[in-house]
């Protein structure tokens, strides 16, 4: 369908709405000469008049003459995700391209489109004739808000996400922005944050969540803040040059997302970040399987004393140290003997995968950070048989996955990338868990910067034709590049279950998480901690875990990823085997989901419908206070009948005195049943609903 762009004179005020008439975009050229744009919901403002504009050293696009609006365009389409939320996705939009001519005749397009659930738009430079490469300084994309909404945010940082969410009105920012200060020199000079963002109008009837999609080419986006002004304006990770980007014309940007929901589930429920980037580049995606896994990981974090280097000698060198001839510090855990036995509990558990960290050679000094920081990625260490576990493992009916700590040497990592690859195949693990702990080296690069955003790409790329699903840590916050490379299976990027050995996350940090980091692709949070009493462990432990044992059920559901970790101890899961029942059970890939009450920060509930059978999985969490959930049953097919396995905190179950209080018990339902669901303080439930 057709429609015609507004013809104006003059100065131009197109309009542009999503195809409910809900949401409206309205561009301008301002008193300065900057194009801006606005935008409204069921006609309030959402954003006043926000610039637009790119800042280059050969060309400055933040003062035009002219803001021609192109025709408006229709699109309605669906989808089938490989793996994901939803079995079908719509993707309808109207879209408008504004044709921006600067006072030297140099063009710029900005593209936009708007949808029932929110709006975006990303720049298009056009090839310019002679000057086609562009030293990008600044991108002045503005998002003005009418009102001081509540932030729920993390601090800007140009090297990491792994921090605590804080919640606040916009024009309080500064004074709520409580830093734990990690990684000081990585953190945005002046007051900013990162996205995703979510906020909240104080009536309650909207919530809006800024990110951006299709990350490529470019650095990631985090936003100055004006708490006075209550505006955001973009702010790109720069090099150490200050250099922002090199673009060679014709380049298009990432989109600037913005969802936009009258109620929190909405929020929960929208596809906009995947419906913005580009479908699969893998054509064949019959390997791409989603998978559930243990690993010899947890021992590493809890007061075991177990290391991932082999030897206590800190001067060993990978590729250089003759390690048959160094003695073992006896604290190795990734070794075949001990390997073998997460494979049996894996077998089995009916769990897909095994990934051992600490396997390969050079992690004698990579604490340290200063000195090697290089690993082979094709060179085990002398107690790790790698020939052995891949024999043992297939015939187990196990897949093993890959571990490659890069310790954030990105170049190295790229020098080894096809051997390491090829390594892979040849003994037959399907996925790699990458990871970039630490400053960038030796590039002095920021780990959100253009060239670390191409190399995470260019992993996943590379990873594809090696057919290869790839699980990245500390690299850039994800913006959707999942539907592009499917293979891309999950990312930590955001502060993880790990850190319940470093202090915990606090129980409304994941039920922020769906809210923000998520909506940019599904996370590797490691669910499944069964023991909370670290400190019980040993010297190590700093805290306990803050959670109850039927809370870290719900988060397989209520933070949905293609990828799951069951992260705890075998031996702790043996402990809980009608429990641990739930993490066999629970599905990776749905069908359908429906949020069923959600607020940031507070409580969700959730029901989804397993791709793979016709049952239905409803979960929920709360924060640090107890709540009465409701279910209503109303999602299950009318008529038909099902038993509910409930599994949930007991009465007086307390994620602080009485985590691991939990009881199972089995009810009938149909699609007219409603339910009180008790949960505990940073409690939570799974449920699996199954027809009878
Ligand atoms: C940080 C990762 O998040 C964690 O999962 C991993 O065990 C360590 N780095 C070591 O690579
Ligand atoms: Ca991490």
């Amino acid at each position: 369908m057709l429609m015609t762009g507004g013809l104006c004179t003059g100065v131009c005020a197109p309009r542009l709405t999503s195809p409910d008439g809900r949401i409206a975009v309205e561009t301008d050229i301002n008193s300065n000469g900057h194009p801006v744009y606005s935008v409204t919901f069921d006609g309030k403002p959402v954003f006043k008049d926000s610039a637009l504009g790119l800042k280059a050293d050969e060309a400055d696009f933040t003062i035009v003459t002219t803001a021609t609006p192109g025709e408006i365009t229709t699109h309605d389409s669906e989808w089938n995700p490989v793996w994901g939320e939803f079995a079908t996705i719509r993707d309808h939009y109207n879209e408008m391209p504004l044709e921006l001519t600067t006072p030297d005749g140099k063009k710029l397009t900005v593209r936009f489109r708007v949808y029932d659930d929110g709006m975006a738009f990303r720049y298009e430079i056009p090839e310019q004739g002679s000057v086609n490469y562009l030293t990008l300084r600044d991108e002045t994309s503005e998002f003005n808000l009418a009102d001081d909404l509540t932030l729920y945010c993390i601090p800007g940082d140009y090297d990491t996400d792994e921090r605590l969410y804080i919640q606040t009105p916009m024009s309080e920012l500064g004074e709520n922005m409580n830093l734990p200060r990690h990684t000081e020199s990585s953190l945005i000079p002046g007051l900013a944050v990162q996205t995703p963002l979510l906020a909240k109008r104080n009536d309650g009837n909207l919530y809006i969540n800024i990110h951006e999609a299709a990350l490529k080419g470019y650095p990631a986006m985090a936003l100055d803040a004006d708490p006075a002004d209550l505006s955001f304006k973009s702010h790109l990770t720069p090099d150490r040059n200050g250099v922002r980007a090199y673009l060679q014309a014709p380049f298009t940007t990432p989109w600037r997302s913005v969802i936009i929901s009258e109620d929190a589930p909405g929020i929960l429920a929208s596809q906009l970040i995947l419906n913005l980037n580009e479908p699969s580049a893998i054509e064949d995606i019959s390997w791409i399987k989603p998978m559930k896994f243990v690993g010899v990981w947890w021992e590493m974090f809890i007061g075991k004393n177990r290391t991932w280097a082999y030897s206590d000698k800190y001067n060993a060198k990978p590729g250089i140290t003759d390690y048959s001839a160094l003695p073992s510090n006896g604290r190795h855990p990734a070794n075949t003997e001990n390997v073998k036995r997460y494979i049996d509990f894996a077998a089995a558990n009916g769990i897909d995968g095994v990934l051992v960290e600490g396997w390969n050679e050079g992690w004698e000094d990579w604490g340290g950070w200063r000195k090697n920081r290089q690993f082979l990625f094709d060179k085990a260490y002398p107690d790790f048989d790698v020939e052995e576990i891949q024999k043992y493992a297939a015939e187990k009916g196990v897949k093993m996955i890959m571990h490659h700590e890069t310790a954030a040497n990105a170049a190295d990592y790229e020098r080894q990338l096809d051997r390491a690859f090829q390594f892979m195949n040849d003994h037959n693990y399907p996925a790699v868990k990458t990871g970039y702990v630490g400053h960038v080296i030796p590039r002095s690069e920021y780990h959100s910067s253009q060239w670390m955003v191409d190399h995470y790409n260019h992993v996943a790329q590379c990873a594809a034709d090696y057919k290869i699903m790839v699980d990245s840590h500390e690299a850039v916050r994800p913006t959707g590049m999942i539907r592009t490379y499917p293979n891309w299976i999950a990312q930590e990027s955001a502060r993880g279950g790990e850190y319940e050995a470093f202090g915990g996350n606090p129980p409304e940090h994941t039920v922020m998480l769906p809210f923000t980091r998520l909506k940019g692709g599904p996370m590797d949070y490691t669910p499944g901690l069964f023991e909370m009493n670290l400190p019980a462990y040993g010297e190590g432990s700093e805290s306990k875990g803050l959670t109850t044992l039927a809370r870290q059920l719900a988060l397989y559901v209520t933070m949905a990823s293609p990828l799951q970790m069951a992260c705890d101890l075998p031996e702790n899961y043996e402990r809980f085997p009608d429990a641990f029942q739930f993490i066999r059970d629970v599905p990776l890939d749905w069908a359908d989901s429906k949020w069923l009450e959600a607020e940031p920060g507070d409580y969700i509930t959730v029901a989804r419908r397993d791709k793979n059978s016709n049952d239905w999985y409803v979960a929920g969490v709360t924060d640090e206070n107890s709540r009465t959930a409701v279910i209503d049953f109303s999602f299950l097919e009318p008529g038909k009948k099902y038993t509910a396995t409930i599994y949930e905190d007991a009465p007086n179950a307390d994620f602080r005195t009485n985590p691991q209080a939990y009881s199972i018990r089995n009810i009938k339902v149909d699609a007219k049943s409603k339910i009180k669901q008790h949960v505990a303080p940073g409690g939570g439930f799974a449920i699996r609903v199954k027809p009878n």
